[in-house]
């Protein structure tokens, strides 16, 4: 098991490779109240209605996916916290993918300004991105993640034995992110994937590859909690990818979208960053290996539309869409004046 420490407002140690159950015992020792929310699928895996039956833990049970971060559902978190009595001593605990993370967190930054709040992720996007880094959240009809809060846990647990039930396609949707963060960071990451036979031999290094990730995410939001400037190196990928995501209306997987979105930010480096064609070629191979798209179909999507989204990304200054490529695989660099032009023609690229 390692310990991995992020700074943030109140320091907290990411535990990869330790045992939920344990973990979940040891704040239960530490607060008189707890609230766990999770969606139903966890509840039956692990068995949590009878761990609620005793003592004063609750249960709030979520819709599952993206449908869970939305208001209705925090609505009736807040009634059930104040039914409950719920204090400044009390804590919640998320137990789920990012999309539970996110929800527990906003909830514990809302409730009374704040109570305790910790995540135990049981997706691999959960265990190396929406866990680590403070960022909770819901979406509302302005927009995913619009509406949330910078507020660290507590602690957080990854147990790698979470991924065994995990599909291929969840699975292989976070390799996505493990991805982005070799080619921002660590290229020991590219060198275990490059080696690994499929979906099935990234599994076997799970352990390893959440460990490296996480230990990247940590110190990059340790340096930059609030996103001034270096925090925006784990946007690779992401200014596209979150743009296709919601014109697919979320049928595409976050990693998916990011998939195509790293591949398009390749290309722009390519022209900005003067990127090896190579590179991107490898980038390109290392993301099909692992079943994730690397392009979008004729046609499905409105280029006009997806630029427009694009404009409103959070990264975005005065109107003008602003990207993270890379350099050089480990070296990340910031995309500030494409144009549209340019735009277009690297996304003719990637139709197919
Ligand atoms: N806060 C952040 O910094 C941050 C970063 C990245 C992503 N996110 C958010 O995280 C969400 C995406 O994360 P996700 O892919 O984990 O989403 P998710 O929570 O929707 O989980 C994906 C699917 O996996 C299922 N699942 C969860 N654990 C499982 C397990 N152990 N075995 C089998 N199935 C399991 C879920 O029921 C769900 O259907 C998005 O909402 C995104 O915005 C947040």
């Amino acid at each position: 098991m390692a310990n991995i420490s992020v700074r943030a407002e109140v320091d907290y140690e990411v535990q990869v490779g330790g045992d939920w159950k344990i973990f979940l015992d040891n704040i239960l020792a530490l607060h008189k109240k707890i609230l766990l929310i999770a969606p139903s699928f966890i509840v039956e895996a692990a068995s949590l209605q009878a761990i609620t039956r005793a003592g004063n833990l609750f249960l709030f049970v979520t819709p599952d996916g993206e449908a869970q971060k939305d208001f209705l559902t925090l609505e009736r978190i807040w009634t059930l916290l104040g039914r409950e009595e719920f204090g400044r001593t009390d804590a919640i605990v998320a137990i789920g993918g990012g999309a539970t993370t996110d929800l527990g967190g906003f909830a514990a930054a809302t409730w009374l300004r704040g109570i305790a709040w910790y995540a135990i992720p049981t997706t691999l996007a959960g265990m190396v991105d929406a866990s680590v880094g403070g960022k909770t959240g819901i979406n509302t009809s302005a927009g995913k993640n619009l509406v949330g809060s910078f507020y660290s846990p507590r602690a957080v647990c990854a147990d790698i034995s979470w991924l065994n039930s995990l599909s291929d396609r969840d699975f292989s949707a976070g390799l996505a992110e493990v991805i982005k963060v070799g080619y921002i960071r660590d290229l020991s990451i590219l060198e275990i994937l490059q080696s690994a036979e499929g979906i099935s031999g990234a599994r076997a290094a799970a352990l390893q590859l959440v460990s490296k990730s996480v230990a990247v995410k940590s110190s990059v939001v340790s340096a930059d909690f609030k996103e001034g400037r270096l925090r925006e190196i784990l946007n690779f990928g992401h200014t596209l990818g979150h743009a296709l995501e919601k014109s697919s209306a979320y049928s595409l997987r976050h990693g998916e979208a990011v998939s195509v979105g790293l591949h398009f930010a390749a290309l722009l480096s390519e022209s900005e960053l003067e990127l090896s064609g190579e590179v991107t070629l490898q980038l390109r191979s290392l993301l099909a290996k692992f079943g994730l798209p690397v392009g979008v179909e004729q046609g499905s999507y409105d280029f006009e539309e997806l630029l427009s989204l694009m404009k409103g990304d959070k990264k975005s200054r005065d109107g003008q869409i602003r990207f993270i490529g890379v350099k050089s695989p480990g070296e990340p660099g910031w995309i500030d004046s494409a144009t549209p032009e340019l735009l277009r023609a690297c996304y003719e690229k990637i139709l197919q």
